[in-house]
């Protein structure tokens, strides 16, 4: 149900994919989530961009990167001139893992069994975008990106060749940058963040 039908067209298999992945029970992060969040934008997108899993707010409002890393995401793309509109944003892992504490929810990292869990689905998603790049943000997304554990300072910020086709890059994860105490560090974080994303971007020039 997740090809392109004869007849049919992408967006609507993706329409399709999305649907299913909304009763997605492959992991049991959906037990305690309020919703999947499917990637989102142009289907036909040169880029892709990876996230770790949505957070707290991404979860209620079932979309990728709205919440405070979203913010720092948007800030950084506007910094690079990447349009956010022209990229399918998506996450290694589609439900929301946390831990309860009082009313909050803390956001938990994804393992490597949900991580593989959820690779059905970024693959499903890979075969209908095609990327000709892929930026994965933070370690999830690279592992998921690059089928095997990598850390960020092996890998970041050059053009790798992937595995299914088009190339990747790995830059940090925009939360990373919001933990940072230090503000002259965290700024400095943040023009090495936009500088990987513009980098990046040059590949497909
Ligand atoms: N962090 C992520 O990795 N993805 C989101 O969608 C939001 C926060």
């Amino acid at each position: 149900a997740t090809q392109p039908r004869p007849g049919g067209n992408i967006e609507g298999a993706w329409e399709a994919l999305r649907e299913e992945a909304a009763h997605c029970t492959r992991c049991d992060l959906y037990k305690h989530a309020t919703q999947t969040v499917f990637g989102e934008g142009p289907v036909d997108a040169r880029m892709m961009i990876v996230g770790e899993q949505p957070g707290d707010q991404e979860d209620l409002a079932g979309h990728p990167f709205v919440g405070p890393a979203g913010e720092v995401f948007d800030r950084a793309m506007v910094e690079a001139g990447i349009d956010r509109a022209g990229v399918y944003v998506t996450n290694a892992v589609k439900h929301f893992k946390f831990e309860p504490r009082g009313k909050r929810r803390i956001h938990s990292k994804p393992d490597a069994g949900e991580i593989q869990a959820c690779r059905w689905w970024y693959e499903q998603e890979r075969l209908l975008v095609k990327p000709e790049l892929t930026i994965a943000l933070g370690a999830s997304a690279a592992r998921q990106m690059l089928g095997k554990t990598v850390t960020i300072a092996a890998t970041r910020g050059r053009a790798l060749d992937l595995p299914d086709g088009g190339r990747g890059w790995v830059t940090v994860h925009p939360s990373y940058l919001l933990r940072l105490p230090d503000r002259a560090k965290a700024e400095d974080a943040f023009a090495a963040f936009v500088e990987d994303l513009k980098g990046a971007e040059k590949l497909l020039a």
